[in-house]
């Protein structure tokens, strides 16, 4: 039978990748409803091909102007707004939700889409990140499985496979350090945005590509690495490996390491969460180890890369303060995007967000949804300052 799927985000990296791994196996693989926000060329292109039976967008006019490029014989039902996002999420036909929105607004649809009993391919880790304890404890009662998309978790989960529990020792997470690991700090001032977009080894949305160029997304993955697997902070390492050919491992006590290899290609990770247990006949080819030659390893240099550091202390004041760090980072990305604010001011910005935060413990999910609201205020706050700096 096919498994029938939601993706949300179709018209980003993740959600066309998905979408070429469903054109790939159509005998396996059936889209019940896409999701984004306005890309509504690429969205229309995509309903064209998968004829899914729910189409949802941001507001009201992107509907119009989706509605506006579909045949009138179209048989794609198009609404728009966080309840048609849910309706996508927890579609009665659907099997299983590809979360692949970005940001803090794929929060609420994951939840919508656990409470409807779906399965879970997740790759908006912000999710996680934000209400990590929320979303797993629903996921537990309601017997839904999450699978990890992005590449990190995916070996990991990988890793974890027919071991015990009790025997691991530690997650060590890799990161290609993103385009300025080697570049000294003194000239960090002088990045703009088109430099940090261009990722080194994988090809992104925006949001993303400057998470890694300030290895933010690697603390966002260490987050999400907590919730997902329940392991403690002390458990988990970050260790920078630039060829991405290792995309993480898992030590165990009797001192062996079992890693994940593959190329950096998102196709992988994302067709065994659509597929698991089984491995899909992806014709990617495994490492070319005799042209690869050397595989590197390094510690990350905090001072160089504050928001590894503020991630890691976000994550030890737990409650609301993850979610917090999340909303300054969207804030202070999308400044640096539209070049209000420097390279060096994102972290900056963050770091006065969460020095201002009081900690909601053990918070319920309208605490984790304030904290967010707070957040970004705070956090255009805090730009608005640095802009005129600038
Ligand atoms: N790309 C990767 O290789 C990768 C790897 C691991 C994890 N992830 C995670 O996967 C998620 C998606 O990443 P991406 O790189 O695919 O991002 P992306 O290319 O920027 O695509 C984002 C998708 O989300 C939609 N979207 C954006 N804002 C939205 C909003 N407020 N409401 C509803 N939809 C919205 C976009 O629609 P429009 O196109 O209409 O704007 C698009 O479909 C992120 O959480 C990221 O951290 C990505």
């Amino acid at each position: 039978m096919k498994k029938r799927l939601s993706i949300l985000g179709s018209t980003g990296s993740i959600g066309t990748n998905a979408l070429s791994i469903v054109r790939m196996f159509p005998e396996r693989f059936q889209v019940v409803s896409l999701a984004a926000k306005k890309n509504v060329d690429r969205l229309a292109s995509q309903i064209r091909e998968f004829s899914p039976e729910l189409a949802v967008v941001y507001d009201g006019s992107a509907a119009e102007a989706l509605k506006a490029r579909l045949p009138s014989d179209s048989r794609t039902r198009v609404t728009w707004g966080e309840p048609g996002y849910q309706a996508a999420a927890a579609h009665e036909k659907a099997d299983m939700l590809l979360a692949a929105m970005v940001g803090a607004a794929g929060l609420m649809p994951a939840l919508a889409a656990i409470e409807a009993g779906k399965d879970i391919a997740l790759a908006n880790k912000e999710t996680l990140v934000m209400a990590g304890q929320i979303v797993m404890g629903l996921a537990r009662k309601k017997g839904v499985r999450i699978f990890p998309v992005d590449s990190e978790h995916s070996a990991i989960f990988q890793c974890l496979s027919g071991q015990r529990r009790q025997d691991l020792e530690k997650i060590i997470i890799t990161a290609s350090g993103g385009p300025f690991i080697h570049r000294p700090m003194a000239e960090f001032h002088t990045i703009r945005p088109e430099d940090a977009l261009k990722h080194p080894t994988w090809a992104m949305g925006k949001k993303i590509s400057i998470d890694s160029s300030t290895l933010m997304n690697k603390g966002l993955e260490v987050l999400e690495a907590h919730h997902l697997f329940g392991v403690s902070m002390d458990r988990i390492e970050v260790v920078i490996h630039p060829q991405s050919v290792i995309h993480s491992m898992v030590s165990y006590r009797d001192g062996a390491v079992i890693a994940q290899l593959s190329v950096p290609d998102m196709k992988g990770a994302i067709a065994y969460a659509l597929s698991y247990p089984e491995r899909l006949p992806l014709s990617q080819p495994p490492p070319a180890f005799d042209r690869i030659g050397t595989l590197s390893f390094e510690k990350p240099d905090l001072k160089r890369f504050p928001c590894l550091g503020l991630a890691f202390a976000a994550c030890k004041a737990g409650g609301t303060m993850p979610a917090v760090l999340n909303a300054a980072n969207e804030v202070a990305v999308a400044a640096f995007l539209k070049e209000e604010i420097g390279f060096m001011d994102i972290s900056r910005v963050i770091q006065e967000t969460l020095d201002k935060h009081r900690v909601t413990l053990n918070p319920a999910l309208p605490d984790i949804l304030a904290a967010d609201r707070w957040a970004r205020t705070r956090a255009e706050e805090a730009v608005r300052v640095f802009r005129q700096r600038i």
